[in-house]
Formats: C-alpha cells, structure tokens, sequence
C-alpha cells in the first residue's frame, strides 16, 4: 500500500518531524507576551488544559485520518464514506487545505525571512559592514524579497530531497540545535540584571484574568495555530508513520513538546524583556501592555543586543539563528501538504513538484510584498482565523461522525492493540464528535461576531 510512498524511518523521526511542525514562530513570539500579560503561571496552566482538551483531539483525528489512508489529505477524506457527496466534500475539504497550507506559507516565508535578514545582518556586524547590516534590517521591498527567496529556498531543499532523507533528516537535525540553543540563551539571559523581574511577571499567577471566556476563545486559536491543525499537515505527516506505531502515544509527545517550548521561550523573552527595560529600552505600548509579536522580535530586542556591546551581537545572530531553524522546520510540513497532493495524486516528479510548487508560492509572497500594507494583514486573517478552524471542523466531522466505528478502532489498533481498554477509546470518540465541533463553532463565531 505504502508503495514507493514516503515513511519515517523511525518514532524518532516523526516525532522530531511532527514538533518540528508544531514548534514554530508561533511559540517564541507568541506565546511567552500571552501569558504574561495575561495572567501568568494561570494563563500558562489554563493554555495546557485547553491544548490537551481542544488541540490534541483534532491533532489525532488528523494523524489517524492520515494513516489510515498513508495518503494525502484529499484522497483520506475521500475515502472515509462510500456516499457520493461525502466523498466529494471530503476532496473538496483536502483541495482547500492544500491551498489555505500555501497561503499560510506564503505569509510564513516572509516573517521567516526577515529572522534570516537579523541573523545574517548580525554576522554583517560583525565583520564590520555597517552600511549593509543597516540595510538587512530595514524594512524595503529588495531586502524582503530576497530573504523570503533564501527562505523558500531552505523550504524547498529540503522537502524536494523526501520525506526521509529531507524532511526526517532535517527534523532530527535542526530540532535538538533548536532546543539546546533554547536553553543556552534561557541559561545565559538569567544571569543578567534585571531578568529576576521579567521571571515573576512571567509566572505570578493571576486567575481573574487567565479565566475570561475571550481569551480562552483566543488561545484555543492559538493552539491551533500551534500545533499546526487543520490544513492537513499533520494528516500527512500521520500518513508517513508505520502502522506498528502507538499514534495517541506519538500524537500526546508532539503536543507536549510543543508546549514544553512554548514555556521554555517565555522563560527568555520575559527576561529578556526586563533586561532591556533595566538597559533603558521601552518595552511597553501606550496603553501599557507588553510589547509584542513582530515589534517585541524586530524592535525590543535588537535595541536590547545593542546595548550588550560585543556579546550582544554574538546572542543576535544564535537568537535569529534560532527563530530561523524554528521556522524552517515548521515551512517544510507546510510545503509537503501541496507537493505530496502533486506527487500522489498527479505522479508528478518530487524535485520538480518541490520547485514549482514552491515557486509559485513565492510569488505568492512576491505580491504580498508588493501590496504589503493592503494583503498582509488580510492573508494572516483569512487564513489563520478563518481557513484553519473552518477546515479543523471538517475534519472532525469526518473522524468523528462519518467514519465508522469499527473501521476506526481497527486502525488504532494497529500500533496499540489493547486501545479499547485504554482511556483514549472511552474519551476521544465522542469527544470529536461533540465537543471538539462545537468549540471549534464558538471559535468561529467569535471571528465572525465577537
Ligand atoms: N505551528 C507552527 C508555528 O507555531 C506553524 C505551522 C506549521 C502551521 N505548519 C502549519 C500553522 C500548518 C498552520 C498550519 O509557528
């Protein structure tokens, strides 16, 4: 069945794969400015129970979808239900998938790129270019098309190479670099003045505010995002696991990681934070919340390296290093999501499949950048608050309400034979079915109305 697909070569592998996917520019510039404004130790608390109540349950249904067809998205969904229109929607749910993964991508690659133009205008420092370490870290058309090229570039190496000699490979490269770089900078920024502060700002906890129905709405958005649900990534990253493995085992490791990160990253940039308050830089807006997302990572910090004299340019170029490594490995699994659909479905030639596809997304991002102010915003919303909890739901409703039973338990299991004894047999069935839907609809509705 499994033919000349693709196939991890080992747990290992997936699961560097699958985190790698999940942990993403979304955790470290995300996560860490949420909590701490929101709440603290509480948000971070609240953030884990909805992950494992919201986020994990749609991540499995995607993975076991995924490897029980070990195909695409598109041809998955098809064949959950022998009724005609199901098997329709359900193409039709992978086509979009596909195309919503593109679109995220090609807003991805041009954050991604600018954490490229950092690290590299750092290096440039160094190496005493000032003019040109200047122009990298501006923002204008040049500088961002060619980085957003280097970027997609990256993307395309790898995910043209295969899924076990690029995508598993690269994983399990590039994700024990992430994490141990992740560490050292946590390690080194809590030696300096002024961190302790940004550590209790981080953790107090404060349940009045952790537990308003908004933000929960809001962070089970997020988790979404994190985890990388709804377009069919992890579906076909489920689809490359062999059947002898455990999948709500795998499935419960990818959301911890996942987590895991994104509270490993708070511990560095809430410090962080308050060194460059203790160094003179601001670090509030006027309404006086933290400071975040793009301004936090391309404005606060930078100032914070460079009043750090000679260390800090070395901690620029690991930490863009890191937000670099962070994103590539999450671009690729976005990437695979059309190439796979393109390989399996056309025969088409990995390589070429790869380059195309991935060029044509680039010049998706060529003309966001050339109507920056007018599509940016729009691409990021549409997708991410729209395209990503709509699809979220199909799937559900697919795992959940019209694949039957039987076929269901058989194909867990394959890699956990005594599943039926297990608390995820009694929990997760009827949990995607109801619960999952009708959170994801208040997701929505709040997009749509709130
Ligand atoms: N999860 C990644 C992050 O946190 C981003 C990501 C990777 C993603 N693949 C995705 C988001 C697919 C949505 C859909 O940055």
């Amino acid at each position: 069945m499994a033919g000349s697909r693709g196939e991890f070569s080992s747990r290992f592998g997936f699961v560097m794969a699958a985190s790698g996917s999940a942990v993403g520019l979304g955790n470290i510039w995300g996560f860490p400015t949420q909590a701490a404004s929101n709440g603290g130790a509480a948000f971070l608390l609240v953030y884990l129970l909805l992950a494992f109540l919201l986020a994990y349950p749609v991540l499995m249904a995607e993975l076991i979808l995924g490897r029980h067809a070990h195909s695409n998205a598109v041809r998955a969904l098809r064949q959950v239900s022998p009724l005609r229109n199901v098997s329709q929607i359900g193409a039709l749910t992978g086509i979009v998938g596909f195309i919503v993964a593109s679109l995220i991508l090609s807003f991805y690659a041009i954050v991604a790129g600018w954490m490229i133009a950092f690290c590299l205008s750092a290096i440039a420092e160094l190496a005493g270019a000032r003019a040109f370490a200047n122009w990298l870290t501006s923002f204008g058309l040049w500088r961002n098309l060619l980085s957003m090229l280097i970027f997609m570039a990256l993307t395309i190496g790898i995910v043209s190479a295969g899924v076990k000699e690029g995508i598993e490979r690269w994983s399990e490269r590039l994700m024990p670099m992430l994490l141990i770089t992740l560490l050292a900078l946590v390690l080194y920024v809590l030696t300096l003045e002024g961190a302790m502060t940004g550590l209790e700002v981080y953790l107090l906890p404060d349940f009045s505010r952790a537990l308003s129905p908004q933000l929960i709405l809001d962070a089970l958005g997020s988790a979404f995002f994190s985890l990388s649900l709804g377009v069919g990534t992890m579906l076909i990253y489920g689809s490359y696991v062999s059947d002898d493995e455990n999948l709500p085992l795998l499935g419960g490791i990818v959301t911890l990681v996942d987590i895991f990160v994104a509270v490993l990253a708070g511990f560095l940039v809430l410090p962080a934070m308050y060194v460059a308050l203790h160094n003179g830089v601001e670090i509030f807006t006027q309404a006086g919340a933290l400071i975040s997302e793009d301004t936090l990572i391309f404005t606060v910090l930078p100032q914070l390296f460079a009043t750090m004299g000679l260390p800090g340019i070395l901690v620029a170029i690991i930490f863009f290093n890191l937000m670099t490594i962070a994103a590539l490995t999450s671009s690729i699994s976005m990437l695979e999501v059309p190439v796979a659909y393109a390989v399996e479905e056309f025969n088409a030639e990995r390589h070429l499949a790869a380059w195309m596809i991935g060029g044509l997304i680039a010049g998706i991002s060529g003309i966001i950048l050339l109507n920056f102010e007018l599509l940016f915003g729009l691409v990021v919303t549409l997708t991410t608050r729209y395209g990503q909890p709509i699809l979220g739901f199909m799937f559900c409703i697919y795992a959940g309400w019209l694949w039957r039973r039987d076929a269901l338990l058989q194909e867990l299991r394959k890699g956990y034979p005594n599943v039926e004894r297990g608390l995820f047999w009694k929990i997760w069935p009827w949990y995607v079915k109801l619960v999952c839907p009708l959170i994801i609809a208040a997701i929505i509705g709040r997009s749509l109305f709130g």
